[in-house]
């Protein structure tokens, strides 16, 4: 049986600008992750698999209209190469069209390991046959259009490694992320204790852990509250995030009437 701990997860990207990609492999935790074999990541150039001698990647639409589509062939010829290095792997297309990507998706993509290879879409998009054929998901990083998909590509491949057990180094930092639970992470602070006049909370210097786990709970939904209140309607304050919350409101209560 396959020890899943020890499964390496791999991200390929199939992309016209390589350049824009690569670097991106080869700085901070992404790269110390690959280099402590947890993940590992590449770029494809689509361009690369255009048979023409202009090495042609786009054409016109047809049915006519503004800008350019990419090609069939090279990009079917790309995907095949790239599904012969990892096999069994999942094609995504990058694309506005896509489902919203979120921090639930990249724990689940996280947790499956399935090797992921990521179609960067350029111009008008892909020729639809492509997608019927060859792509297996759509997803969006927001409701916004950009020039391309790899910077979506590599939002995704950033907040999924961060994810795999060894990327950050500790097991513990991303258990406190924010959204995890649908909540936002509590405020931090580091040295020195007094800065332009502002003090850190004392509690955090006290040593006491479960006064400073239940002050990290309070900022936190004091954060979530003010700057993401919908959250609360996606995950409902239980008991104990109620008696808090009401707690603080007797303490703003008493602010302004005093
Ligand atoms: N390509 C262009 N815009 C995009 C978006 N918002 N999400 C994913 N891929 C894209």
């Amino acid at each position: 049986m396959m020890d899943v701990e020890k499964q390496i997860m791999d991200f390929t990207v199939l992309t016209l600008f390589p350049e824009l990609v690569s670097s991106f492999f080869e700085h901070g935790m992404i790269q110390r992750g690959i280099e402590a074999k947890l993940i590992t990541g590449g770029c494809i150039n689509i361009r690369d698999f255009s048979c023409d001698r202009h090495k042609t990647v786009d054409d016109r639409p047809y049915g006519g209209g503004s800008g350019m589509v990419m090609k069939p062939e090279p990009l079917e010829a790309a995907i095949a190469f790239a599904k012969k290095k990892t096999p069994g792997a999942k094609v995504i297309l990058m694309t506005p069209q896509g489902t919203r990507f979120d921090q639930k998706k990249a724990c689940d993509l996280a947790a499956r390991k399935e090797n992921l290879i990521f179609i960067c879409g350029r111009y008008e998009g892909i020729d639809e046959r492509v997608y019927n054929q060859h792509v297996d998901e759509e997803i969006s990083i927001g409701d916004y259009v950009m020039t391309g998909g790899e910077l979506a590509a590599m939002a995704i491949i950033d907040s999924v490694s961060r994810m795999i057990p060894g990327v950050l180094g500790s097991c513990a930092s991303f258990q406190s992320d924010s959204f995890i639970d649908d909540r936002l992470e509590y405020a931090q602070y580091t040295r020195p204790e007094i800065f332009n006049n502002l003090k850190v909370p004392g509690v955090l210097l006290s040593g006491n852990h479960e006064k400073i786990k239940q002050w990290r709970q309070t900022s936190s939904l004091q954060r979530t509250f003010i700057k993401r209140p919908d959250l609360f309607k996606t995950q409902v304050p239980t008991t104990e995030e109620k008696q808090i919350l009401r707690q603080w409101c007797r303490e703003l209560t008493t602010l302004v009437n005093s």
